[in-house]
């Protein structure tokens, strides 16, 4: 039986492979994509999703909208890497598929009461500003859910937005804090791991080979891998949020460790650091498996793969 997920986004290049991937995966049954504003406005990010979905000819897949802003900070947005849309590369069609009219925050309550304690896994890949909200609004939804596979922080490789902080994370430190001690079971994909899943010439023009949704994949790719090569002087650019998806069809593909991650809130200097206690020095209990590190071709083969089955 396929394992239901929702995917909460904020689409995002990275993003929308992520989606590509669950939506290409006969393991994964997608109950829906709830949006929340990260990358960039929300008003972008549901669009997206939508033109994300009718590229994969899923329009019976449910997009809702989330969380406009996070719950106490102002929003930051990372148009500087992913474009003014968010999704800058191929142009694509403006979409035709609905909105759903219930906030994603409803729709997370809903859907986490209704199936079965456990069965169903959370997919965040932007900041967690709805999935904390819906912790909140409804604490009796915490321990029906089965695992939140997210993307976000750092240990070794620190920060991606400020020194100290990766992006997801600091854009919404104190929904970060709500879901790192709600004692849900926590798969993480920090920067430490992402950034070794890198982009290559080869494996882009492997994506280009497998026609339009490969050629679109490439386009993106290509428009934000200008920036991390610029700043990282690295040879591609991290795939990041696809790390979720693969994790949860391959786990093989990556190591990780048990341990104990707490969220900087109150420091300007390092807020949204993921203290990450990786050596074990606190002695307090672990809350997260902290993935660190990633078989890059099998993840590339996977990827290739399923999105030419698309
Ligand atoms: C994360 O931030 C966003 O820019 C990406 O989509 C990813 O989720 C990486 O720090
Ligand atoms: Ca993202």
């Amino acid at each position: 039986m396929a394992r239901k997920i929702i995917i909460d986004t904020d689409p995002g290049q990275d993003d929308a492979v992520a989606i590509l991937l669950a939506l290409a995966s006969p393991e994964l049954e997608v109950l829906g994509i709830t949006c929340v504003a990260g990358n960039v406005p929300l008003s972008y990010t549901t669009t997206n999703a939508r033109k994300i979905c009718e590229l994969a000819k899923r329009t019976d897949i449910r997009v809702f909208a989330g969380c406009d802003r996070p719950l106490r900070r102002k929003l930051v947005t990372a148009e500087y890497v992913h474009g003014k849309t968010g999704l800058d590369g191929v142009e694509l069609p403006a979409p035709t598929m609905a909105l759903q009219d219930q906030h994603a925050v409803d729709f997370l309550i809903e859907t986490l009461r209704t199936e079965p304690e456990g069965s169903v896994t959370l997919v965040p890949i932007g900041p967690l500003t709805n999935i904390a909200t819906a912790m909140q609004r409804a604490p009796d939804i915490i321990g029906r859910i089965g695992q939140i596979v997210l993307m976000g922080g750092a240990y070794f490789e620190v920060g991606n937005v400020t020194p100290a902080a990766e992006f997801n994370i600091y854009v919404d430190p104190q929904a970060a804090e709500i879901v790192f001690r709600s004692g849900v079971d926590l798969v993480v994909m920090p920067l430490d791991v992402t950034h070794k899943a890198l982009t290559t010439r080869p494996r882009i023009e492997a994506f280009r080979a497998l026609g339009h949704i490969g050629e679109v994949v490439a386009s993106w790719t290509d428009f934000f891998e200008r920036f991390d090569m610029e700043k990282y002087g690295s040879e591609g650019a991290p795939l990041h949020d696809p790390c979720t998806i693969a994790w949860l069809i391959a786990p093989d593909l990556f190591t990780g460790r048990r341990i104990n991650v707490e969220i900087e809130t109150a420091s300007e200097l390092t807020m949204g650091m993921t203290v990450a206690d990786w050596w074990g020095v606190t002695k307090r209990p672990a809350n997260a498996l902290f993935i660190g590190s990633i078989d890059d071709d099998g993840f590339y083969t996977l990827l290739t793969e399923r999105i030419a089955t698309l």
